[in-house]
């Protein structure tokens, strides 16, 4: 059993991750967001809801007493801004261990028409701030896997494939469950991926755009 904080815990790939780890193992999870009353835990013995801001190292540090892994969810403009202060955080708590929720495109890795429509589609800012942050990560001595997911769909189906960092990132899609089973399994295994960022996508599914486009 282990201490799992998770960060941004009520977006759409940590609430499925969430689900996945209370149904499939037995960790300890505290739940990190803001306006917490938006999350009602459904195992008290087994879920802490915390209400805090990624920006703020401070809320972030105490949340982290004594946690074994971080899994940080979490989105917006000012993200490479969370990411410096997640990476404070766990220096001053002396956790070690991170996986971080990126994006398809931060190493400009995505070939062909598909990343010429990726880049039409998130240069301007998104892309910037999540290469930003995926560099803070990086720059860090942290122990983090950097997952790159490819375009979100909500399709009940766990399906994927990894590519590393230097690799061409494959496909165009994946589902945000299939998301979550990878972080589950990073949680379950933390030995593995260390210090790797992970392209992650559906396999079959190379094209121009994501098939919901
Ligand atoms: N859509 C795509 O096709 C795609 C593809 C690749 C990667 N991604 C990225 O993958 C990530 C996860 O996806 P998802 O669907 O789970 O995203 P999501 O539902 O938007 O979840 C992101 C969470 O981050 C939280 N957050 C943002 N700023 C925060 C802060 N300062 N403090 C605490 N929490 C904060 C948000 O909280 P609030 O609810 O309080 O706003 C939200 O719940 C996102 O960064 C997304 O951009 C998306």
């Amino acid at each position: 059993m282990s201490k799992i904080l998770i960060l941004g815990a009520h977006g759409q790939i940590a609430r499925l991750a969430t689900h996945q780890l209370l149904t499939t193992t037995d960790h300890q999870l505290r739940l990190f967001l803001r306006r917490a009353n938006r999350l009602t835990a459904t195992d008290v013995t087994r879920e802490t809801i915390i209400e805090g801001d990624a920006s703020n190292p401070l809320s972030l540090q105490a949340a982290m007493a004594g946690v074994d892994v971080v899994y940080a969810n979490l989105a917006g403009h000012n993200i490479a801004a969370q990411a410096k202060a997640v990476v404070q955080a766990m220096d001053a708590a002396g956790v070690r261990r991170l996986i971080w929720i990126s994006t398809l495109g931060i190493y400009d890795e995505v070939p062909g028409a598909f990343g010429r429509w990726n880049h039409q589609q998130l240069d301007g800012g998104y892309l910037e701030p999540y290469a930003a942050a995926a560099q803070v990560i990086e720059a860090s001595d942290l122990a983090y896997t950097i997952i790159r997911p490819a375009w979100l769909s909500n399709r009940d189906l766990v399906s994927y494939e990894l590519t590393q960092k230097g690799e061409p990132f494959k496909g165009t899609e994946v589902s945000r469950k299939s998301i979550a089973d990878l972080v589950v399994r990073l949680i379950n295994h933390p030995e593995q991926a260390v210090r790797h960022s992970l392209g992650v996508n559906q396999p079959d599914t190379d094209g121009d755009k994501p098939s919901f486009y």
